[in-house]
């Protein structure tokens, strides 16, 4: 079941949290990230690492997806103070979509001020390949949720806040160059965000395909739109693991996306070491 605070507002919860974290780790991250599933690899290129179990941080929901680890990494890349949450709960666990943002919360109260944010997605634009990296433009949340729902605290950001470059156009610049310096292809597009936990049907894919999506996935919208409350500059990657329904005849399996995102993992770290070192 979903762990909760319930008697103390967000505020507390994540003064407690950040404080049982700066007692075992006195680095003040520049940069938050995310690893989606089958990415969790990619923690392994920080250095002085320390890891903290979710388990261990009050109010952290933990995720229990095969292929997400469920711990806090802190470290540094290059000269780059980080801090990765290697897994993610969702909502198709049973969370709610503020109890799924409380680590971006979280890892920005820590002192962040960059998002990362990774996913395993299945390509809708027949341009894409299972195999490809998405560096995600803009994005549609079809979760029929919002994190923001409910009374807003002016403390952690405004009661309306603004979408309209969510996804920072110079940062998605830099990882366009990054990736042709390394010779890369880096595929840009919207990332459709669905509730899941079952893959979409082939209407469904045709209905996303048509409203403008290029990827679809089960994570990631929930936790940009926390990141954009708070302030954060924001960049987002999809690893394409697979086409999605009816793209390709055939069937859909987690397993494939584990292989994939297996499978990609160099090109990513390639490129998100260069990415992040050039954030210091
Ligand atoms: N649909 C939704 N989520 C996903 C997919 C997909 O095809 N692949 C990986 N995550």
């Amino acid at each position: 079941m979903p762990r909760r605070e319930p008697t103390l507002p967000i505020t507390q919860q994540l003064t407690l949290a950040s404080s049982e974290i700066t007692k075992q780790c006195d680095i003040i991250p520049r940069v938050a990230m995310v690893l989606g599933s089958g990415l969790g690899a990619f923690g392994e290129e920080v250095q002085d690492r320390i890891v903290l179990p979710y388990s261990a941080i009050s109010g952290m929901p933990l995720p229990r997806v095969q292929g997400h680890a469920g711990q806090l990494a802190l470290g540094h890349i290059g000269q780059v103070p980080i801090v990765i949450m290697e897994g993610r709960a969702h909502m198709y666990e049973g969370y709610s979509a503020q109890e799924s943002v409380f680590g971006i919360r979280l890892m920005l109260r820590l002192g962040a001020q960059y998002l990362i944010v990774t996913n395993a997605a299945g390509g809708i634009s027949e341009l894409f390949a299972p195999g490809d990296l998405m560096l995600i433009s803009d994005h549609i949340n079809l979760t029929g949720q919002n994190c923001l729902c409910g009374p807003n605290d002016e403390n952690l950001g405004p009661r309306f806040p603004d979408m309209t470059s969510a996804y920072d156009p110079e940062l998605n610049a830099l990882a366009e160059r990054i990736a042709v310096e390394q010779g890369q292809r880096l595929r840009k597009g919207v990332y459709a965000g669905v509730l899941g936990p079952c893959y979409e049907t082939p209407a469904e894919i045709r209905m996303l395909q048509r409203i403008g999506a290029h990827a679809v996935g089960m994570s990631t919208v929930q936790e940009v739109i926390a990141a954009r409350h708070m302030g954060a500059r924001i960049m987002g990657i999809s690893c394409i693991t697979n086409m999605a329904a009816g793209i390709s005849e055939a069937p859909l399996s987690h397993g494939e996306v584990r292989d994939t995102a297996d499978r990609i993992s160099g090109r990513f770290a390639a490129l998100l070491n260069q990415v992040i070192a050039k954030l210091h």
